[in-house]
């Protein structure tokens, strides 16, 4: 409940005072979020004269005035701006507020500050409800400017920075932005599964998932703890079945009472169960249950051999084939030794895939797609952006409203060689020598989109020796109908592709590539019954942020990055 200085105003009146004046309670917390006083485009002054309570964590805070009073940057992550919180030393322990990091909620009214300061508003406390201390001496992350390097060290703490917190409204925004975007197109979101036994890209880079391992553990210390029948026990076990056996046959013969025989007969099956346990526990061997050789996988989880997914394409295919307009947006996974600051070995990826729809098509949507997304961080997120724009890459802005507003560069992969060949003819050099058939490196894609045509760049055409089995072939059947998105900043930011409708075509692709037929059976189904043309594409989520955000390294956007050597929490 928000209570004010003033009287409640007529009911007519109350609509109008909604917008402008009144300041509303988050709905499920008892306090002010903080964007709804800064983020107003008054700063908040229109809220002059309302108590409210408000909550965050401090940024900034000192004691002035001889210790009299006390000033507290606070923020609860609601938006980049602090609000500013004025503290006298008679309603609290000041010492106890002022740290960085300092969680606190008070109550208070909302004044405008004396002419010269630069907020708009700023909250005199009456009341201190809550703190959450921090001492200084130990806290890992203070007040000092730290490198987002330092900061990946403590991925726990760093969205208590304002950087980190800014990435996480625009990935937030982004994320909301992609769903916006498909569901007006009506491309129905699909899930498609994070354990998979296909290799989509067919390149080998899949996290294995095995229990195979943890289980066999588990049976080691086991055996130690309580080791496995040696002969002689199982030796001595046979005998005392047979002593049993013996000892039943006797009484019979001796038409001993019923009574006897059965208790006799008990005791032999009791001593056919310990012997049968023994056994089976003799057989118990440590280590991976191999077979012929190999390692049994017939003994693992699944019953046979399972991955993390490295994209949901293919199984996305299949609703693709059914319902016509699908994505799937979820982590992907790849296990490639890549140090570089555009890898990660969990991403995520959007993936679309449209029916009945070509190369052209599968562009279009692409860019705008992409388009869509710069404008909507445009119009949602400017005071993040420009918080980017300040500390980090004067040119962010600047960059979302050209890729907005100017239409993608098309060149076909030939083009795109002939042109980077002129470049070395030039006088540039590339550390990857450039020739018709080369995948393309990272520093290639950057001159034709970074220096050749300073916007983004589709190419598309691909040879198909250096593209995935499942891309139509062309009529010159050397190259296959993929196309790359090149951008400003990160390079390849989608890579996409016509998917091989024909059967023939596609059975061959895959023998030609090495890849064993049996897994893609069901992928070839969608082939042989009620084939269509279709195609599709992936972005890498966090190269679009990368690229939004002009931030250098990919493991500073992803809450929990994931590469070679690290996996923290
Ligand atoms: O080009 P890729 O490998 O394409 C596919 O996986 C297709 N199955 C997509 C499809 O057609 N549905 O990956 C797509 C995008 C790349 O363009 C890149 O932006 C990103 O995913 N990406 C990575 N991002 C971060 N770390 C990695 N290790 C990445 N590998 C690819
Ligand atoms: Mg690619």
């Amino acid at each position: 409940m928000v209570e004010t200085d003033q009287a409640a105003p007529p009911a007519g009146q109350l609509a109008a005072m909604d917008l402008t004046d009144a300041v509303q309670n988050h709905a499920f917390s008892d306090r002010v979020l903080i964007r709804s006083i800064v983020g107003r485009p008054d700063g908040g002054a229109g809220l002059a004269g309302q108590r409210v309570r408000a909550a965050g964590w401090v940024r900034t805070g000192r004691e002035q005035g001889k210790g009299t009073f006390a000033f507290l940057e606070l923020n609860d992550g609601s938006c980049p701006a602090n609000l500013q919180v004025i503290v006298d030393a008679g309603v609290a322990v000041l010492s106890k507020l002022v740290a960085t990091g300092t969680c606190v909620v008070v109550d208070g009214i909302l004044k405008v500050p004396p002419e010269g300061t630069k907020q708009r508003i700023e909250l005199r406390v009456e009341k201190v409800v809550h703190v959450g201390e921090v001492d200084p001496a130990k806290y890992p992350i203070p007040k000092t400017k730290l490198t987002l390097e330092f900061l990946r060290d403590h991925l726990h703490l760093r969205s208590r920075t304002n950087t980190i917190a800014a990435i996480a409204r625009i990935r937030n925004a982004l994320a909301f932005a992609t769903h916006s975007f498909f569901q007006e197109h009506h491309f129905l979101y699909v899930h498609t599964p994070i354990l998979t036994t296909s290799d989509c890209e067919g390149a080998g880079e899949m996290f294995q998932v095995t229990t195979l391992i943890s289980e066999a553990e588990k049976l080691e210390k086991e055996l130690i703890k309580n080791p496995p029948p040696s002969e002689a026990d199982i030796e001595a076990a046979r005998l005392l079945v047979s002593e049993r056996g013996e000892a039943v046959k006797q009484l019979k013969a001796a038409k001993a009472s019923k009574a006897d025989i059965t208790a006799s007969v008990a005791e032999l099956n009791k001593a056919k169960e310990s012997l049968s346990k023994l056994e089976e526990r003799s057989k118990l061997k440590p280590g991976i249950p191999q077979k012929d050789g190999k390692i049994d996988y017939t003994q693992d989880f699944f019953a046979r051999q399972a991955f993390l997914t490295v994209s949901g394409q293919l199984q996305v295919e299949t609703y693709a084939c059914a319902v016509s307009n699908v994505y799937t947006f979820g982590p992907t996974f790849r296990a490639e030794h890549s140090h570089t600051s555009r890898h990660l070995a969990e991403f995520w990826m959007v993936e679309p895939e449209i029916a009945f729809a070509d190369l052209q098509d599968d562009m279009n949507c692409a860019e705008a797609y992409v388009k869509y997304m710069c404008k909507w961080l445009l119009e949602k997120c400017l005071d993040d952006m420009e918080f980017m724009a300040k500390n980090y890459d004067k040119g962010c802005i600047d960059r979302l409203r050209m890729v907005a507003s100017t239409p993608f560069v098309r060149i076909s992969y030939t083009e795109a060689v002939e042109l980077l060949e002129e470049a070395v003819r030039g006088g540039k050099k590339f550390e990857n020598e450039v020739e018709w058939g080369i995948d393309l490196a990272s520093e290639h894609e950057r001159y034709l989109t970074e220096v050749k045509f300073q916007k983004p760049v589709i190419v598309y055409n691909y040879p198909k020796g250096i593209k995935a089995f499942y891309m139509r072939l062309n009529d010159d059947l050397k190259t296959v109908a993929a196309m790359d998105v090149l951008v400003p900043k990160v390079g390849e930011l989608i890579g996409g592709s016509q998917r091989e409708d024909r059967y023939d075509v596609i059975q061959e692709r895959i023998t030609e590539m090495g890849l064993p037929l049996e897994p893609y059976e069901w992928y070839l189904d969608l082939r042989r019954y009620g084939t269509v043309k279709h195609c599709g594409f992936g972005l890498g989520f966090e190269r679009m942020i990368l690229f939004a955000t002009g931030i250098d390294n990919i493991r500073d956007v992803i809450p929990f990055p994931r590469y070679p050597g690290r996996a923290d929490l």
